[in-house]
């Protein structure tokens, strides 16, 4: 994919990950629509970038359908859409209520799986769907077991999906950071977040993403 020029929806752009991504591909010459669901952060983002500012809960049914049509119509046609919302929960399950384990499938799993959906309505030939996902979805880990399922779920998903696009000729990347330091461990749904070494650097991360999605490949290299 010519990352120059393409136009790009970026969902959970108001997050650390995908704001680092929507910086990536903006320095490399995206047009942008930037969505999330906090005004300001957005805001921040969408200033950052230049990009176009779509305010979404991607929990409502219809949320990310509504939202690749309004990024469609802002960007006159779209190029790629990368999903990197998301949401994290810790501790045993028998700690995690239904209300949290709904979210996380929801935001995890369901959103980008809608988003998708509606992505390969929009997208040309050539297109192509990123999903964020997570190394737990490769290393199911104790203390995140719901998590790591919502995630293993995602890659499935795109795995999948890879296939079923294949006609349509949208390339589908998949993408499995480890743990990086976004800020996420600090805003769980539930629990504490267990003692984590160092994270990754997003921005590095992020470029290394845009790497892959220009090469048209697969998997992403990150390191
Ligand atoms: N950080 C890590 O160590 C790590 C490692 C592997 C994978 N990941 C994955 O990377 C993705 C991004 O996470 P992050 O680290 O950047 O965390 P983050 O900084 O907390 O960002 C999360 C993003 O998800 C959005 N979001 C959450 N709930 C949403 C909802 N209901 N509707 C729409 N947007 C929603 C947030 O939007 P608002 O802030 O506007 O609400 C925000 O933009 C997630 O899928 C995460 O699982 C992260």
């Amino acid at each position: 994919m010519e990352i120059d020029g393409a136009r790009v929806l970026v969902a959970g752009a108001s997050g650390g990950m995908g704001g680092a991504l929507a910086r990536e591909l903006a320095d490399r010459g995206a047009r942008l629509a930037v969505s999330g669901r906090h005004p300001g952060r957005l805001a921040a983002i969408a200033t950052a970038t230049g990009g176009v500012a779509l305010v979404r809960d991607l929990t409502e049914p219809t949320g990310p359908e509504q939202l690749v049509a309004q990024a469609a119509d802002a960007l006159g046609g779209l190029d790629a859409v990368v999903c990197a919302a998301g949401v994290v929960a810790f501790g045993p399950v028998t700690e995690l209520d239904d209300r949290v384990l709904t979210q996380l499938f929801n935001v995890n799993t369901l959103a980008p799986i809608r988003l998708s959906r509606a992505a390969l309505g929009a997208l040309g030939e050539g297109g192509a769907i990123v999903n964020v996902s997570a190394i737990v979805a490769d290393m199911p880990t104790a203390g995140m077991a719901a998590y790591s399922a919502s995630k293993a779920a995602l890659t499935a998903f795109d795995a999948a999906l890879r296939r079923e696009a294949r006609r349509a000729r949208v390339h589908v990347l998949d993408v499995r950071p480890p743990h990086t330091e976004t800020g996420l461990t600090e805003r769980p749904l539930a629990g504490e977040p267990p003692r984590l070494a160092q994270g990754r650097e997003p921005a590095d991360i992020a470029r290394r993403i845009v790497d892959a999605l220009a090469a048209d490949a697969a998997e992403a290299d990150l390191g």
